[in-house]
């Protein structure tokens, strides 16, 4: 099977699951449950559950003892981009080929929704299902807590990304790299860890995962940037070319295209050595890496 193969496979058995995590009442608060679920089961490659399902893997473990922390990790992504879509953050219209959930829905109800997600992805974390030990779930939460947050996490790398447009004097590598690492780079790494976590891996296998995915996190984001650039709209299921528009700091706008691809490659050849030690079983894992630059959505 190809990566491609393996991601849709994967991404078919999850969303069937999915359902299940959002009962929706007749009560007219559960309109917020709607736009909840609207969101989440509407597309994405599910990049961030598949990692979650390919690291904790490495140590043994089923779809099945992934799941509910891949559907926290997606529902934490999924509020990130209901946020970032809003008016005052990126002002988007379509989200996964689809009107965004403030279009679709309305700007307050888009705010809540995301709320519900934020605060369900913990809530998902903290349920016995989702690992048997307690210092397991402790951590699974923690460690999302703080990838997610606004020290050093997701939500600072956005602040970032918003200053960096109104001061464009800060350009740098420098502050591109922070930027990327914090706003995409965290959650994909927490998937990673997240993974080593449920699979209680040792030290050394969890530095090695961490380096990994701190590579192929920088490589997905230059990626994203380039496909603003150049990609086809109808693959990429966002409006296209509102990067440089909104005066957004990225490798693309710094280096130019050519550059950006280069250095997205060495990311992902950084990453690959970092599996190494994993050997054969890691080999997904280093295909899921050169997909991340090679992708056309
Ligand atoms: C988009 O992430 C937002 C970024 C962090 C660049 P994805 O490209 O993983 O979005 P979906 O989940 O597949 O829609
Ligand atoms: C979004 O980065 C990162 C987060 C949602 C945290 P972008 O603003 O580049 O993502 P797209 O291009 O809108 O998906
Ligand atoms: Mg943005
Ligand atoms: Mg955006
Ligand atoms: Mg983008």
């Amino acid at each position: 099977m190809t990566i491609k193969e393996k991601l849709n496979c994967y991404s078919t058995e999850f969303n069937a699951r999915l359902s299940e995590f959002f009962p929706l009442g007749t009560e007219a608060e559960s309109r917020v449950v709607e736009a909840m679920k609207y969101s989440v089961t509407n597309g994405g490659k599910r990049l961030r559950p598949f990692l979650v399902n390919e690291t904790a893997g490495l140590f043994g473990l089923t779809f099945e003892e992934t799941l509910r922390t891949a559907v926290a990790l997606e529902c934490l992504h999924s509020y990130s981009l209901i946020h970032d879509d809003l008016p005052a953050m990126d002002n988007d219209d379509l989200r996964r080929g689809k009107p965004t959930c403030h279009k679709a829905f309305d700007e307050a109800t888009a705010i809540l929704a995301g709320d519900g997600l934020l605060t369900y992805a913990f809530e998902l974390l903290a349920q016995e299902k989702t690992a048997p030990l307690p210092q397991t779930r402790c951590e699974l939460v923690a460690l999302l807590a703080n990838a997610a947050g606004a020290f050093n996490g997701m939500v600072a790398g956005q602040m970032l990304d918003l200053l960096a447009e109104k001061f464009p004097e800060s350009n740098s590598e420098t502050m591109i790299k922070r930027i990327e690492e914090m706003k995409t780079g965290r959650l994909i790494r927490y998937a990673c860890e997240a993974g080593a976590v449920l699979g209680q891996a040792s030290v050394a296998e969890r530095e090695k995962l961490i380096v990994y995915s701190r590579s192929i996190g920088i490589a997905f984001q230059i990626a994203d940037d380039i496909l603003d650039v150049e990609g086809n709209p109808e693959l990429v299921g966002k409006r296209l070319q509102k990067d440089a528009e909104q005066g957004k700091l990225t490798f693309v706008g710094l280096y130019g295209l050519d550059k950006a691809k280069v250095l997205a490659k060495d990311y992902v050849a950084q990453a690959k050595d970092a599996l190494l030690s994993f050997g054969d079983k890691a080999e997904t894992l280093c295909s899921l890496a050169d997909f991340m630059i090679n992708r056309d959505h």
